[in-house]
């Protein structure tokens, strides 16, 4: 196992099936660029095998599904399949929701316990003038679908002043009442937001958006796991919601967190402009390949921050947040 001076290693693998989305986020897309066509993908025996060798090298024991929108791949049931295999204590999804329902029987069926589903409103107009494509409806139908199912569904909502700051509360509302965690992300400055003043007049601290909570909710803060991102408040006899502060409580000395892209690099920060391409080792036996995946993941490692996110002009739909 690797460790840095802080003690800190890498746990959580975050495997991205393609940087393909359906989607256009205001948060993670550029105005007036579209989507480009996936290129030069890893395949599904090279993501498992990237899994494998990063349980080896890393001690990798969590793996989430992202994209892009993973559910857009055809790599989706057979990884998700092999995946579910593997010895790992937790397996879990990351997606947009559009084709949840469409692809239910795969999810239940693969015997996978929990996901995440991104969701920034529950307005039909401003869901289309955010994610500038898809349908609200469908994904609440997805949502039902799963829950029905017993699948734990959590919730994770970009906030942003303009577009959908004033939707917080029902959102919350909506999660409360089916029980559903719902997770509130402090917008980063990602991609074009790095050098944008859209990030400036969009963000909303940790603060404001529990001054809006505040309004219609008392809660108290509860403790979350050690290497959780989020800190937790409960409501008491209600729910729990989580924010993720980013910007408001850093935790980049806490993080175990790596990520496969669909076209073979590591990254070991979202706020570093490194990566390492690892594509070339996926089709080397173990004796060749793990000595210089080793190598890449100390590098790796040490691409992390000390202490904050700073920004970073990496696209999120690139690698799966
Ligand atoms: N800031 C915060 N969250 C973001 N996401 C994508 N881009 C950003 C950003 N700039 C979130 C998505 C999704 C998760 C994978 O990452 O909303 O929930």
């Amino acid at each position: 196992m690797i460790l840095d001076k802080k003690g800190r290693r890498f746990r959580n693998l975050r495997v991205s099936l393609t940087a393909a989305c359906n989607y256009a986020c205001t948060y993670c897309v550029p105005d007036r660029k579209r989507l480009q066509p996936a290129r030069n993908e890893l395949s599904t025996e090279e993501l498992i095998r990237g899994v494998q060798y990063l349980m080896q090298t890393a001690g990798i024991d969590r793996v989430r599904i992202t994209g892009g929108e993973p559910l857009l791949s055809k790599k989706f049931e057979p990884f998700l399949k092999e995946v579910m295999r593997l010895p790992l204590k937790d397996v879990s999804l990351t997606t947009n929701g559009q084709f949840l329902k469409d692809k239910s029987a795969a999810i239940i069926d693969s015997g996978i316990k929990r996901i995440n589903v991104s969701l920034d409103t529950i307005n039909p107009l401003r869901f289309r003038q955010i994610a500038r494509s898809g349908d609200l409806a469908t994904v609440l139908e997805g949502i039902d679908c799963m829950l029905d199912a017993g699948i734990l569904v959590k919730i994770n909502t970009v906030p942003m002043r303009t577009q959908n700051g004033s939707e917080l509360l029902p959102l919350l509302d909506y999660c409360l009442q089916r029980n559903m965690e719902i997770r509130f992300i402090e917008l980063m400055r990602m991609g074009h937001l790095n050098h944008s003043n859209d990030f400036q007049a969009n963000y909303m601290s940790m603060e404001t958006i529990l001054g809006i909570f505040a309004q219609k909710y008392e809660f108290e803060r509860t403790s979350a796991p050690h290497d959780s991102t989020s800190v937790r408040f409960e409501i008491p006899g209600k729910g729990v919601f989580g924010i993720i502060a980013n910007e408001s409580e850093p935790f980049c000395s806490a993080c175990t967190r790596l990520r496969l892209s669909s076209s073979g690099y590591l990254y070991g920060c979202l706020s570093s402009g490194n990566r390492h391409y690892i594509a070339d080792l996926l089709d080397k036996p173990a004796h060749m390949a793990l000595p210089h995946l080793q190598r890449l993941l100390v590098k790796s490692l040490a691409d992390k921050q000390d202490y904050s996110f700073r920004g970073e002009v990496t696209v999120m739909k690139f690698i799966g947040g």
